[in-house]
């Protein structure tokens, strides 16, 4: 029997990743959340299947012992966001650089199998060049993107030096249900979806002709578990996008049509730190851990929309 620990797990990715796990028979999922971005609502539905520990991987001790003798460690707890590393870089490097670091010598000390970590395609900045391949220079442009690049390095450190076996998935900007929309650092699709449900213009920094990789939840969650059972991978990194690139005033051309509302964007000055394009080369993932992403732009949007529908109207 397998025990498997999902740090954030109370998050939007990592709570999705509780429930792939769970549908895939896990009987021992063990979720730590400090709850500051975190919700223990998305994981209402599971709480009787789970052990839910409120910690914080700023604190060694205070993790240790949940990840000792654990099979899989999901390394998803983090502050997600590129402008808020910008506006409180203290936190977001204590938890970002710090927590990653304590839970690396967690797994190592408790003897745990493998560690996936939550890397992010931010790393790889503004290049020359589209798709983005793994191989390519990163250009980090905020402190966000340092501080998940640092992780991924520690990953393969600890892979190397340890003999920890790490993974990497650099995710490509996650999309879907259960996405907090209710901050000015959260991600731009929640924050479209909570615009047309509430009937106002968002507002899109720049001329919204800045592209990304909108990658479904799902299949985040999926490739996650595929990360967690292949062979002969071990202190790699991996993209985990879809390998398209959407522009912002696409992607709200396309929540305006999906909810029939029709709503014009209002326009602000460009995001200090923002990348201007993202695509993510999926061909190393594709052939190393099977990723097999099932959504499309428009599946997966329809699906998010029901659910904020849905979430609102209860
Ligand atoms: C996102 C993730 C980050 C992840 C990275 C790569 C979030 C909150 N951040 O960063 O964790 O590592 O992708 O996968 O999901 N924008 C607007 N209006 C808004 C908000 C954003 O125009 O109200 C723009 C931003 O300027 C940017 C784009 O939308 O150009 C995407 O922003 P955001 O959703 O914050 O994601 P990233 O910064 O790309």
């Amino acid at each position: 029997m397998s025990r498997y620990v999902v740090t954030g797990g109370a998050g939007f990715i990592g709570s999705a990743i509780v429930r792939a796990l769970l549908r895939a028979g896990a009987s021992e999922v063990a979720v730590i959340d400090n709850l500051l971005t975190g919700h223990e609502l998305n994981l209402d539905e599971v709480r009787g299947s789970i052990e839910f520990h409120r910690a914080d991987i700023r604190n060694y001790d205070e993790i240790a012992g949940i990840l000792r003798g654990a099979d899989v460690v999901f390394h998803e707890a983090a502050i997600p966001s590129v402008p808020r590393s910008i506006d409180e870089p203290v936190p977001s490097h204590e938890i970002n650089i710090n927590g990653t670091f304590n839970v690396l010598l967690a797994a190592k000390a408790g003897g745990v199998g493998r560690v996936v970590y939550a890397a992010s395609s931010s790393a790889y900045g503004d290049t020359e060049v589209l798709p983005k391949v793994e191989a390519m220079i990163t250009r980090p442009k905020s402190p966000y993107a340092l501080q998940k690049l640092v992780g991924e390095y520690y990953c393969n450190i600890f892979s190397g030096v340890y003999g920890l076996e790490t993974v990497a998935l650099r995710y490509f900007n996650v999309y879907g249900p259960r996405q907090d929309p209710s901050s000015p650092y959260s991600g731009v699709l929640s924050i479209f979806m909570k615009s047309v449900l509430e009937r106002c213009s968002p507002t899109i920094f720049g001329d919204g002709e800045q592209s990304r990789d909108f990658t479904y939840v799902e299949d985040v969650a999926e490739l996650n578990l595929k990360a967690a059972r292949a062979k002969n991978v071990s202190g790699n990194l991996y993209n985990a996008g879809n390998g398209g690139r959407i522009t912002l005033n696409q992607a709200w051309a396309l929540v305006q049509r999906l909810s029939g509302v029709e709503i014009p964007a209002k326009y602000g000055p460009p995001r200090a730190g923002d990348v201007h394009d993202s695509q993510a080369d999926t061909t190393r993932a594709v052939r190393d851990l099977g990723h097999a992403p099932k959504f499309s732009f428009e599946d997966g949007m329809r699906r998010t929309l029901e659910w904020y529908r849905r979430a609102a109207a209860a």
